[in-house]
C-alpha cells in the first residue's frame, strides 16, 4: 500500500469541507478524493436501476459493478457514471440523502474501501469525507474534523442555493441538515465522529481564509510541507 502522505479532512455536510480540500490540494500539488461523491454516485446509481435504497445486497453488487470516473477538466472536476456525466445529478439535496441511505451499511462501504485508498498516490492526497481519519486512511499524518453549527450550516446552504437561482426554505433546509447529521452520526459503522489524533476546527465564526491558513498551519506542523 502506498505510504504517500494523507491530509484527512472529516466533517458533517456543509462545514466547509469541499473549498478548504480543493484549496489544499491545489496549494501542495496533492490529488483530491471527494468520498461523499462516491456514495453520492451509488445512490443515483442504484435509483436509475430501480434498487430500494435499504436492499444491501443489491447496493453491494451495485458498488463493485459502479463505473464511476472523475475526470479533471479545464472547469473543474467532472463526475462520470459510465458515459452520463452526473457531476450535477449528484449535487442535488435528494441525492446527498440517498447517498447517507447507502452509505449507512457497512457491507457497501466495505466494498467501496479499495476505491477509495487507491488514490493514495506520491506526492500526497487530501482526502474529503466522513471516515477519511478514522477508517479509510487511519494513519493519515494530518486528521482534521471540520465541524459548524447546524445552523451556520444550513444559512450557508441556503445561500448556495440561492445564487445557483435555486428557491430554498431555511426551516426545510436545516431540518435536513439534522436528519443527515443524526443518520451519518449514529449508523453503527464508520460513524462520523473525529479520530481520537484528530485537530478539531469550527468554522461556524470563521471564514475561509481563516480556516485555510489554520489547516494549512497544521500541515506544516505536521509534514513540513
Ligand atoms: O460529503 P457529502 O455531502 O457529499 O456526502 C454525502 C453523504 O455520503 C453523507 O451524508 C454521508 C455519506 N458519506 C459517508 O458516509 N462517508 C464518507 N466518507 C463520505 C460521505
Amino acid at each position: 500500500m502506498s505510504k504517500a502522505v494523507v491530509i484527512a479532512v472529516d466533517g458533517p455536510g456543509g462545514a466547509g469541507k469541499g473549498e478548504l480540500t480543493q484549496r489544499l490540494a491545489r496549494d501542495l500539488g496533492f490529488a483530491l478524493l471527494d468520498s461523499g461523491a462516491i456514495y453520492r454516485v451509488l445512490g443515483y446509481a442504484a435509483r436509475k436501476a430501480g434498487l430500494a435504497l435499504f436492499d444491501e445486497d443489491s447496493l453491494v453488487q451495485e458498488a463493485q459493478v459502479l463505473n464511476l470516473r472523475f475526470e479533471t477538466t479545464e472547469r473543474g472536476v467532472r463526475v462520470m457514471l459510465g458515459d452520463e456525466d452526473v457531476t450535477s445529478a449528484i449535487r442535488t439535496e435528494e441525492a446527498g440523502v440517498n447517498a447517507s441511505k447507502v452509505a449507512q451499511f457497512p457491507a457497501v462501504r466495505q466494498a467501496l474501501l479499495q476505491r477509495q485508498r487507491a488514490f493514495r498516490k506520491e506526492p500526497g492526497l487530501v482526502a474529503d469525507g466522513r471516515d477519511m481519519g478514522t477508517v479509510v486512511f487511519p494513519d493519515a499524518p494530518v486528521k482534521i474534523f471540520l465541524d459548524a453549527r447546524a445552523e451556520v450550516r444550513a444559512q450557508r446552504r441556503v445561500k448556495q442555493l440561492e445564487a445557483a437561482g435555486k428557491k430554498a426554505d431555511y426551516a426545510t433546509v436545516l431540518s435536513e441538515i439534522k436528519d443527515r447529521d443524526e443518520r451519518d452520526r449514529n449508523r453503527k459503522v464508520a460513524p462520523l465522529v473525529p479520530a481520537k489524533d484528530a485537530v478539531v476546527l469550527d468554522s461556524s465564526d470563521l471564514g475561509i481564509e481563516e480556516v485555510y491558513a489554520k489547516a494549512r498551519a497544521l500541515v506544516r506542523e505536521k509534514t513540513s510541507l
